[in-house]
């Protein structure tokens, strides 16, 4: 064989290694998908997009400041426990599905609407509900099929890891808005109500072809500093706490009912209340400095929610290192807390999270 032949020989087998590598990374260059839903807890500035007001938008300084450098909308100084979810699972960063355009599909989607809840009636007009992020989603499934035809999109749904995490504005709105609420309605009747829409959506999900799911348990909603202020002498909030009792504990039971009846339906529960509830009370024993107060905010536990100074409020204050402070803001935990999370809910043991962690779901198409 004379040298030119041996390049020539060289590159077509160079060139089909390229190729076959090319079609092998057709199934895995992403692997699985991750699709988001919910309130601020997962906005990654879908409310950018939204004609809202600045109380439900996060896309000033400082917001963002520690990771980002900019604002992008979410309500931290850094990454969601999402953008980590997504690095772990080696996808880029998942953008809001609000600023995606011609249907180019990135390896997920973001559909969180900060303020958002499961009824309609939660900030109604100011956010994205979950049932509209549920259209948006069956919409962006349909783009899918006609881009990629049936087959193709059917496997990135089904194969598809969904982080949904909502409820807690549902709860937040009448305890800081409307008490008095709770006279015509008893607590344990409003958490039933939450939950069955909750639970009502999650069909719709599954119906469109989603089966694996990640949730978080509610915050401790009645210690966020916010709301600490709002009781008026800096103790946590009875009916809040109440709510979220109620609801942490009708959640999981509906999980397990929905495991039950829906084919295929696997989920993971990363126990959020008790994690933040140990970093509040214990916060040097996991490395803050702080576990009551907001980094960025005024008045008593930094709990007016004036952070940035955009919303009414022109005056806040703002920590030298949001990384010493459990909340970053009056409602929202710092970066480094979600940071914390993510890895717990990633590949945390059965005591955080369960009956699966994140990785199991997204390494193992069928456990
Ligand atoms: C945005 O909302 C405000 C208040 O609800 C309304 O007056 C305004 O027309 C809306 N703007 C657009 C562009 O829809
Ligand atoms: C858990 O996942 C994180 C993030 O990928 C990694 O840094 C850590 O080593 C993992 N821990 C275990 C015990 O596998
Ligand atoms: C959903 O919420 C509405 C109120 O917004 C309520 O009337 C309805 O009963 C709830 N659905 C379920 C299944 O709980
Ligand atoms: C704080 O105020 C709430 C009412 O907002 C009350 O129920 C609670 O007992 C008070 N706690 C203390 C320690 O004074
Ligand atoms: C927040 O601060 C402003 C200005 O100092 C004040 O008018 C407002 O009442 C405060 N809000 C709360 C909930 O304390």
């Amino acid at each position: 064989m004379s040298a030119p032949d041996l390049h020539i020989l060289f590159f077509a087998i160079f060139a089909s290694l390229l190729l076959s590598a090319r079609c092998d990374s057709d199934r895995t260059e992403h692997g699985a998908a991750l699709f988001i839903f919910g309130d601020s807890l997962n906005d990654a500035g879908t409310n950018n997009y939204v004609n809202t007001t600045t109380s439900f938008r996060a896309n000033f300084p400082p917001y963002g400041e520690t990771f980002f450098h900019y604002s992008t909308g979410r309500f931290t100084d850094g990454r969601l426990m999402a953008d980590f979810i997504a690095e772990y699972a080696k996808l880029p960063l998942i953008p809001p599905y609000l600023q995606l355009k011609n249907g180019e599909f990135v390896g997920g989607a973001n559909f969180a609407s900060g303020g958002a809840g499961v009824l309609t009636d939660t900030y109604q007009g100011s956010v994205v509900d979950l049932r509209t992020q549920l259209k948006q989603f069956e919409k962006l499934v349909r783009d899918l099929r006609k881009k990629l035809g049936n087959e193709k999109a059917k496997r990135i749904v089904s194969e598809g890891v969904y982080m949904v995490n909502i409820g807690g504005n549902d709860y937040l709105n009448p305890v800081l808005n409307n008490p008095a609420l709770f006279q015509s309605i008893s607590m344990e009747d409003y958490v039933g109500m939450v939950v069955g829409n909750i639970s009502t959506v999650l069909e719709g999900m599954c119906k469109v072809g989603a089966r694996k799911f990640g949730f978080f348990t509610m915050p401790p909603l009645g210690c966020l500093p916010a709301v600490r202020l709002a009781t008026g002498n800096g103790s946590c909030s009875r009916p809040a706490t109440e709510l979220t009792k109620l609801h942490n504990v009708a959640f999981p039971a509906t999980l397990a009912k929905l495991e039950s009846q829906l084919h295929g339906f696997k989920y993971s529960v990363f126990d959020l209340h008790t994690s933040l509830t140990e970093r509040i009370q214990y916060p040097s024993k996991y490395g803050f400095k702080d576990g009551k107060s907001a980094c960025c905010g005024s008045g008593p536990y930094g709990g007016n929610y004036s952070c940035g100074g955009m919303r009414g409020v022109r005056e806040y204050s703002l920590c030298p290192n949001p990384g010493e402070y459990v909340f970053f803001d009056s409602y929202h935990p710092s970066e480094r807390v979600y940071q914390q999370f993510a890895q717990l809910m990633w590949n945390g043991s059965l005591r955080t999270t369960k009956p699966h962690n994140l990785e199991a779901l997204f390494k193992h198409g069928n456990i």
